[in-house]
């Protein structure tokens, strides 16, 4: 069917974990039309400077992962100057509360306008999926975890974000709850039998698909393998599958 691969790499985001801004830039060319959009994180971002953004953008839609998490100003002047440089999608913290969280939200609209381009997508971190129930007791973060996700997850909503990241065992209980407009975009993925490095819960391409997911964050199983092009082939066809219409 046409156009069905490119819809299918459309939702791949590649997370582009590299210390320096060459190995990034170099993997970004050798997957251009594999994904589409490149996820830039901390460790990028802090090395690379923000030019690192306008490189990529040359290649594909731009994921800056930088989990805003401040002051209702200071959220909005990051996500402003984050909508100038030109990034597609931007991360916020749902710890910051519904004023920070809608300053953002009006910060992307009014850059863009300013701008003529369509705003940023903000997705909101609801809890990291780094803390169990007793780390996140332990910070005081009310337990059980699932039932914080699903009040943060509400908040981005009803606040105006576009979507959430989320873990891809959260996906199938928020797509109930958020309905279908809510983007669910979703790392911690594997292909069946690879390495799952330090990833605790990891699911399939096609799995996560299914559950609902809109889009997928893939960082080592493409970074860290021998063959990127070949592995993100191997996501991409199990994406395809999973969207592609019943025969
Ligand atoms: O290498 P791997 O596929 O595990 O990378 C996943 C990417 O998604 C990393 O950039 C990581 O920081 C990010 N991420 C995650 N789990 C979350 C949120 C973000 O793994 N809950």
């Amino acid at each position: 069917m046409p156009g069905m691969y490119e819809e299918a790499s459309n939702r791949l985001i590649v997370a582009l974990d590299f210390p320096e801004q060459e190995q990034a830039i170099e993997l970004a060319h050798t997957l251009e039309g594999r994904a589409g959009y490149f996820k830039v994180g901390k460790e990028l971002f802090v090395s690379a400077g923000p030019e690192i953004v306008q490189r990529l953008k040359k290649t594909a839609g731009v994921f800056l992962d930088l989990k805003f998490h401040d002051i209702p100003n200071t959220v909005a002047r990051a996500v402003t100057a984050s909508t100038r440089l030109g990034a597609d999608m931007i991360t916020v913290h749902a710890a910051c509360g519904r004023k920070a969280l809608e300053a953002a939200v009006h910060a992307s609209r009014d850059a863009g306008r300013q701008m003529g381009v369509k705003p940023p997508v903000l997705l909101g971190v609801t809890v990291l999926t780094s803390l169990d129930e007793k780390t996140a007791a332990e910070a005081g973060i009310e337990t059980p975890l699932a039932l914080t996700v699903k009040k943060r997850a509400g908040l981005c909503v009803q606040s105006g974000l576009g979507g959430i990241v989320c873990s891809a065992h959260e996906v199938s209980d928020l797509r109930h709850e958020l309905g279908p407009k809510t983007l669910l975009v979703t790392p911690g993925i594997r292909l069946a039998g690879t390495d799952t490095h330090d990833q605790a819960r990891v699911m399939t391409p096609g799995e996560a698909m299914r559950q609902g997911a809109d889009y997928i964050v893939v960082g080592r199983t493409i970074t860290a393998s021998d063959d990127p092009v070949g592995a993100a082939d191997k996501i991409i066809s199990e994406i395809q599958k999973s969207i592609e219409p019943p025969q």
